[in-house]
């Protein structure tokens, strides 16, 4: 969410059914939060739900891969280029892969959307001794920007702070997504 450079008029859609991370992301960072229905077959973000619910305040499109099943992501990537915002250009769609690392259609979750957000807490399917995560993206703007922010915002011109697993926590766990 800091990577998006909120204002307190954007909006941000967040499926109703979530855990708390996620929408407290877009608070924490001063914007508005929109929730989203959910698709009752898949728990899911409901993509005609998240059509309707566009204003020219959207920034980004914020769907959890619900349970293992990934969110609708070519959907959601289709109404994001449809309804771009005034100044920022197509919606960001962000996924929040806490709870899901399975593969979507002819590729695997944390490939398709701007980024997608991991977390390795003991709890979830990939873990990393307690806590840790992981984000994807193939931007390499952003990519530079988010090992800023990790960094106190070092080798990047951004705000930053210590965001940083272990060295034991991050060899636990290889990566299973290849990046392009
Ligand atoms: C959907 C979802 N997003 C985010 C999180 C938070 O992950 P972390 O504890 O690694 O910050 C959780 C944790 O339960 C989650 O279920």
């Amino acid at each position: 969410m800091i990577s998006l450079g909120l204002e307190p008029e954007d909006e941000v859609i967040c499926p109703a059914i979530n855990f708390k991370a996620s929408p407290l992301a877009v608070l924490g960072q001063g914007a508005k939060l929109v929730f989203c229905e959910i698709d009752p077959h898949t728990f899911n973000c409901d993509s005609a739900d998240v059509e309707r619910r566009i204003t020219p305040n959207t920034r980004a499109i914020f769907p959890v891969h619900m349970n293992g099943l990934s969110a609708p992501m070519d959907d959601l990537l289709d109404i994001a280029e449809r309804y771009p915002h005034p100044t920022h250009g197509p919606l960001k769609v962000i996924g929040d892969a806490a709870r899901a690392c399975g593969g979507y259609k002819e590729t695997k979750i944390g490939k398709k959307g701007w980024m997608n957000v991991f977390s390795f807490h003991t709890m979830k399917l990939m873990t990393t001794l307690g806590e840790g995560g992981m984000i994807t993206t193939d931007d390499p703007e952003l990519a530079k920007m988010l090992r800023g922010i990790r960094q106190w915002g070092n080798e990047a011109d951004t705000w930053g702070s210590s965001y940083k697993m272990t060295k034991v926590q991050a060899s636990s766990r290889k990566c299973p997504i290849k990046s392009s």
